[in-house]
């Protein structure tokens, strides 16, 4: 079955995405959907270097202007190159933040002027925009604790903000969720995964039929 669409995860700091993907792509997959997972930043060869100047903590501070246009880089590439393929090809793509993180951390978190990332976006990357954004929500220290896995995983350079930073994170997707309810599902993310994905599939099957 060809049905494409564009899918996003967007939370802040250890809100479950990846697990999310993964349970979505097993029900997909196993209703014969085809499926492309990819990350942002990353999801090509530059695209996995540019995030690791953006997320590795030895290289120091980079200015809130360079971590945008180091985002925007990384996502024509990632766009261009991977996304619009797949979705070309008929396929549905998972895809593990996207343009509402440049909202929520370099617009809200960072301070740089919402209108300025939207309308940078909408110049550059012809204003693409997923079909559904899923928002996980948690709260920031119940996430960061999370994102440490036990203590096992060192933070990174962004992850290493401040809990009132990873608060304006939380707060910026709250708003932008609240903009465009018609894009996005919105779903507590402390329950059980199993539970947690069950409530995301009756959400897409209420809004793409087409595809279920
Ligand atoms: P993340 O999904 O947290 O990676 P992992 O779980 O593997 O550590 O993403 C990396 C970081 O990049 C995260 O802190 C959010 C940040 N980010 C932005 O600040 N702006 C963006 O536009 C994107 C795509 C990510």
């Amino acid at each position: 079955m060809t049905q494409s669409l564009f899918i996003t995860f967007e939370g802040p700091e250890g809100s479950g995405k990846s697990t999310q993907i993964k349970l979505l792509n097993n029900y997909l997959t196993s209703r014969g959907i085809e499926t492309v997972i990819t990350r942002e930043p990353g999801g090509t060869p530059a695209g996995d270097r540019i995030r690791s100047v953006l997320l590795d903590k030895d290289g120091g501070s980079l200015e809130p202007e360079t971590e945008l246009f180091l985002m925007l880089a990384q996502r024509c590439e990632h766009l261009r190159k991977i996304i619009l393929p797949a979705l070309n090809a008929g396929k549905v793509v998972l895809c593990d933040r996207y343009f509402d993180s440049s909202m929520a951390y370099q617009g809200f978190a960072r301070g740089l002027m919402l209108d300025k990332v939207r309308s940078i976006h909408q110049a550059f990357l012809p204003g693409f925009l997923p079909d559904v954004t899923v928002l996980l929500r948690i709260p920031p220290e119940k996430g960061l604790i999370r994102a440490r896995h036990g203590g096992q995983k060192q933070l990174d350079r962004i992850e290493s903000e401040t809990l009132a930073f990873h608060q304006k994170v939380l707060d910026g997707y709250n708003a932008v969720a609240a903009e465009e309810p018609e894009r996005y599902i919105v779903v507590e993310a402390e329950g059980e995964p199993e539970e947690i994905s069950k409530k995301i599939i009756v959400e897409l099957k209420n809004r793409c039929q087409e595809l279920f």
